[in-house]
């Protein structure tokens, strides 16, 4: 009589301990497939663009820029550079907002718009005006500001996105009147354009649009 009752009891008590367990882990299930969707980190990487993938992976290495610009948007750069028109003019001789003009920006030399004033961080890494923004550099402070140059007064998280970034930089490349030549660096890029300037290149491309006519015949 009385072991039966406290098997019972104790059968009691563990299908309640099942049912608490139960529930404890379809809702945990239910929170931690919802919260990656929150984040939006899942959704960036999905974009189809291995490089941010290894990018990521090495450590938050920075992709160079070289091949990237190739295939920039300038007008995807016109507006993503939304997130800079609330400190920055582009228009030739522009004024200085929170942040300098960027008029001719790219090649032009480090911290030197006319009246603007800099941090420290950022004269001193302008070297007294020896260094210009050359699209690495460009590169770099555009992914994380702070990270990259320690104690500028840029407030900006940075542009993570390669793409992204490729684009505003293009963009700031299209914003002179004699916008800067494009890093030629190992780019497969710089041979295509090279390709197009010569006359040979007809013979190039039809011979280019023959090969995928022969791999579909057979
Ligand atoms: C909250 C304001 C703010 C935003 C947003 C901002 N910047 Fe800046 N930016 C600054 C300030 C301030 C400086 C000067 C930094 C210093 O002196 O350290 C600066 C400096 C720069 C420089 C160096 C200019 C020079 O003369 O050497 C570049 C290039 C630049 N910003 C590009 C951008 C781009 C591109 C974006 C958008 C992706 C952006 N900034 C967004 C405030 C901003």
């Amino acid at each position: 009589m009385n072991s039966s009752y406290i098997n019972a009891a104790v059968g009691a008590f563990l299908a309640v301990a099942f049912v608490v367990m139960t529930v404890s882990i379809a809702s945990d299930a239910i929170f931690s497939s919802g919260h990656p969707e929150a984040e939006g980190w899942a959704l960036e990487a999905g974009e189809g663009l291995p490089g941010s993938a290894t990018a990521e992976a090495s450590g938050g290495g920075i992709e160079p820029i070289a091949p990237l610009l190739a295939s920039a948007s300038v007008e995807g750069g016109q507006r993503a550079f939304r997130k800079c028109q609330a400190c920055h003019t582009v228009d030739e001789g522009g004024a200085n907002r929170v942040g300098p003009n960027l008029w001719d920006i790219v090649d032009r030399p480090i911290a030197a718009a006319d009246g603007f004033g800099y941090s420290t961080a950022m004269t001193d890494y302008a070297e007294g005006g020896e260094k210009k923004w050359d699209y690495e550099d460009l590169n770099g402070f555009l992914a994380a500001p702070k990270k990259f140059m320690k104690g500028t007064a840029m407030g900006f998280a940075g542009l993570k996105k390669d793409t992204e970034r490729a684009d505003v930089i293009a963009y700031l490349r299209s914003l002179s009147s004699e916008p800067a030549p494009l890093p030629s660096a190992d780019a497969p890029a710089a041979a295509e354009e090279t390709a197009s300037e010569e006359p040979a290149s007809d013979e190039a491309a039809s011979s280019e649009e023959e090969k995928p006519a022969e791999t579909a015949t057979e």
